[in-house]
């Protein structure tokens, strides 16, 4: 009896292996040599590694994170993607807003928030004078669509912060909307509710700069729950007040 058919026995199969690990086994099975190293890395994408190294896509630019998410697969949500959601807007943007994942519509689109609650994202950032695309950059806490919607987990998150980290650098936004949860754990890695989170300015550090952070409810959240809207419309008033003074500050650092 081989390995496989006593786990059966034991009630433990099916065994769960690594795609990489199977094939270096099964070309040593073929050629009894061992795989060369690069045999290892099977990528998704024939010139693309599988899972880039946090390094590595510390160093990239869009077009390369653009290639590197489309083809990720980190973690288990790959699974089930139609494609990856990278995010959209100005990439230049002095706005960053942060979601929680891809919904059926976005999975379906490769756009984040173009479904209910994209609509009322637009309506909050009309409200305060953004729009989409025009100094405001979307992205998601992870980019590919948690099944039936649900909440994407830590580790799924953790899997796509590279990413995100990525993002913000590129972006070099100067103040960061978090919306929800899911986008407050993955950016400042806290876990408290969102009532306890509201209303204070955290940082985010990248490279040398502290990027100012504020936490509100998650458009979904508000569809459901009608009268937080007027504390979202508040911490949004509180967000521009403060992109009001990171400008004029950084217009009197030119001045002097
Ligand atoms: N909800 C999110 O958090 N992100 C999206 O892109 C869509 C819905």
């Amino acid at each position: 009896m081989n390995r496989g058919q006593i786990l059966h026995e034991m009630g433990l199969s099916p065994i769960w292996e690594l795609r990489e690990l199977r094939k270096s086994q099964e070309l040593r099975e073929v050629s009894g040599k061992a795989p060369p190293v690069a045999m290892l890395s099977v990528a998704a994408a024939p010139d693309r590694p599988t899972v880039a190294g946090t390094a590595q896509v510390a160093r990239m630019g869009w077009d390369e994170l653009a290639a590197t998410v489309a083809a990720c697969r980190a973690c288990g949500l790959c699974e089930q993607r139609k494609q990856a959601v990278l995010g959209v807007g100005d990439k230049s943007a002095g706005w960053l807003f942060v979601g929680e994942g891809p919904g059926a519509e976005e999975d379906a689109r490769g756009e984040p928030f173009v479904g209910p609650a994209g609509q009322l994202l637009d309506a909050m950032l009309a409200a305060i004078g953004l729009a989409r695309g025009q100094d405001v950059y979307i992205a998601n806490a992870v980019k590919c669509r948690p099944p039936s919607n649900r909440a994407p987990e830590a580790g799924e998150m953790a899997a796509c912060k590279p990413y995100l980290e990525r993002q913000i650098a590129l972006v070099r936004p100067k103040i960061v909307v978090l919306l929800g949860r899911a986008a407050v754990h993955a950016v400042l890695g806290k876990d408290d509710t969102l009532t306890s989170l509201r209303g204070k300015v955290f940082e985010y550090r990248d490279g040398g700069r502290n990027i100012p952070v504020i936490a509100t409810y998650h458009p979904a959240y508000l569809l459901r729950t009608l009268p937080d809207k007027a504390k979202a419309w508040e911490d949004l008033c509180r967000a521009r007040a403060l992109m009001r003074a990171a400008k004029q500050t950084a217009a009197g650092e030119l001045a002097n």
